[in-house]
């Protein structure tokens, strides 16, 4: 089984993706705990590209591009062996974030990630949780974190609100896949809710 967490900066993905994973594992289950953009040697590298650095450095297309160099990397070293050894996978982000930070807000190319996406991934997780909340708090958490990982972020809140409404909008576009979790509550108030659903699923 393949799951996602996704939402904007700071939303809380990966504490939950964390969370998740040892809950999964404290019942048995063999778990791939993974993010975006990197989860394998080559894609950390790319990451650093992508994170670090002026907000305007790439153009969207060029982001579209790096995204997925690193994405087919990942795929190809970790999800899919995890995936045929039978773990459990789970991501801190995958295409869904491409198609909402490059697809949607940073530039009107959906299309253009689709297809990309079709000719060099070609699936889609079995469940992805779409953490949404109030994107001021997020921001703030995100900032406070100081990581250095920050040129997402330097776009400013505007961007995170419209970053907000694009993955609201995808999950209404595809409700068989994705949940929107309410994000504006403490930390093991979420966890359960996300742990429940993904025991539902695994049953
Ligand atoms: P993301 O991966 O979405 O950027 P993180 O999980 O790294 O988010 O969380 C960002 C910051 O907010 C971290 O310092 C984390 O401890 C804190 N945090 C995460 N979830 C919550 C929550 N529900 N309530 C309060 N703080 C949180
Ligand atoms: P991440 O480390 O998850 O950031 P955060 O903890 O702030 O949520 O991801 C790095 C940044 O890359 C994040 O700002 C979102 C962005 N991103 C895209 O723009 N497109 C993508 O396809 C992915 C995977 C991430």
């Amino acid at each position: 089984m393949f799951l996602t967490l996704e939402g904007i900066d700071g939303s809380g993905k990966s504490s939950q993706a964390k969370l998740l994973a040892a809950s999964l594992r404290e019942r048995g289950h063999s778990v791939v705990l993974t993010r975006e953009p990197g989860g394998s040697p080559g894609a950390e590298e790319i990451r650093k590209l992508l994170v670090e650095g002026d907000p305007n450095r790439w153009s969207p297309e060029t982001e579209i591009l790096l995204f997925y160099a690193a994405r087919r990397d990942h795929v190809e070293r970790t999800i899919l062996p995890a995936l045929e050894r039978g773990d459990i996978v789970v991501s801190d982000r995958f295409a869904d974030s491409t198609r909402v930070y490059q697809g949607a807000v940073r530039s009107d190319l959906r299309e253009t990630v689709d297809a990309i996406h079709e000719h060099m991934i070609g699936f889609e997780p079995d469940r992805t949780f779409i953490i949404d909340m109030d994107p001021e708090a997020a921001l703030s958490r995100g900032l406070a974190r100081k990581s250095g990982e920050d040129r997402f972020e330097d776009f400013g809140l505007d961007f995170q609100h419209r970053l907000r409404d694009g993955f609201k909008s995808l999950a209404k576009s595809a409700p068989e896949r994705c949940l929107l979790i309410d994000g504006n509550r403490p930390l093991d108030e979420i966890s359960p809710k996300i742990l429940s659903l993904t025991l539902e699923m695994l049953e």
